[in-house]
């Protein structure tokens, strides 16, 4: 209320931005189930790397826990976003837990090509970052022939059994560019590296990266709307440095928004990633409109109209209730 503030600038909203397919279904599957089977619903790691979906889904009765012998035996888990192991389906199954697969399609489709290069005998260079959750369940599929490779400078420590049976897949979550600079200096260390058969860098990672890039050169200030675990998000921060952004800063609400950012600032650049609701970059823009940027306009590179059907197991008991 109030006074509206003195215009001091502009908004680029970028576009697409915030859910992509795969967290969208994540989110429902976990929504879905706790409609219909009634709390508690556990769920395996964060469902989404976003601390706002986590915390919402927890107040209506989701439990979140590190791995599936923190689950009753017995119960009802869901496996988050990012993918699963081989061994966690196997821990889960053992332990007797209905479990609910929420792996974004396009994760699965990785660990497949996974599967498949290391059954015809392949190093597998997996490029991504060591740790990441997404990362584990890949690797999981089959350890013995995947190393992981964390950036351009990790190339020069890979070792191959056979320079002619070599392939990258990579985390669907990376930068763009700097994947492909880390796959350019493997091949100067290996001309007969094989590509994947189609990119693993989802559509939705790169469409992200590519309207940031489109605002970044105008903006003085990009603000991406993130959790700090959430990989594709902190991934547009460095594109939008990258491509002529003069700052930028992640956050995860609109109170974050530190005013001394806006200093001298004439166009503000927002966008966010893949796991954050568009509530919170509503939020955003609220503030900022507070702050004397009111004036918004959308820049929109693309559209997206992919859509994924709910879990299996899910959409089996959904229909078997009518
Ligand atoms: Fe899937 Fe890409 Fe989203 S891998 S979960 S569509 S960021």
């Amino acid at each position: 209320a109030g006074a509206p503030a003195p215009a001091r600038g502009r908004v680029l909203l970028a576009a697409p931005r915030g859910y992509c397919a795969g967290v969208d279904r994540a989110v429902v599957a976990v929504e879905k189930a706790l409609e219909h089977y009634g709390p508690p619903v556990y769920v395996r790691k964060e469902i989404v790397h976003n601390k706002y979906v986590v915390e919402t889904l927890a107040a209506r009765g989701a439990i979140f826990v590190d791995d599936t012998d923190q689950v009753p035996e017995g119960a009802r888990v869901v496996f988050s976003a990012h993918g699963v192991s081989p061994a966690v389906h196997a821990a889960a199954e053992a332990r007797g837990l209905q479990t609910i697969d929420a792996t974004c399609p396009l994760v699965t489709k990785v660990h497949k090509e996974a599967v498949r290069f290391a059954g015809d005998d392949f190093d597998i260079l997996l490029i991504g970052h060591e740790g990441h959750e997404e990362v584990e369940g890949t690797s999981g599929e089959a350890p013995d022939h995947i190393q992981v490779v964390n950036s351009p400078d990790d190339v020069d420590d890979v070792v191959v059994r056979d320079p002619a049976k070599v392939v990258w897949l990579s985390q669907t979550t990376l930068s763009v560019d700097e994947t492909m600079e880390t796959v350019r200096r493997l091949r100067e260390r290996f001309p007969l590296l094989a590509d994947p058969p189609s990119d693993d860098i989802c559509y939705a990672t790169q469409n992200r990266q590519v309207a940031v890039k489109k605002i970044a050169a105008e903006c003085d200030l990009v603000i991406v709307v993130g959790s700090a675990n959430s990989s594709n998000s902190v991934r547009l921060v460095e594109v939008a440095l990258e491509s002529g952004a003069r700052d930028s800063h992640r956050i995860d609400h609109a109170a974050e928004i530190d005013p001394a950012w806006l200093d001298g600032v004439r166009t503000v650049g927002v966008t966010s990633g893949a796991s954050v609701p568009e509530i919170l970059v509503g939020d955003v823009l609220v503030r900022l409109a507070e702050l004397g940027y009111g004036d918004v306009q959308e820049v929109r590179t693309a559209t997206e109209d992919l859509m994924f059907s709910l879990p299996r197991e899910l959409r089996a008991d959904l229909k078997a209730a009518g």
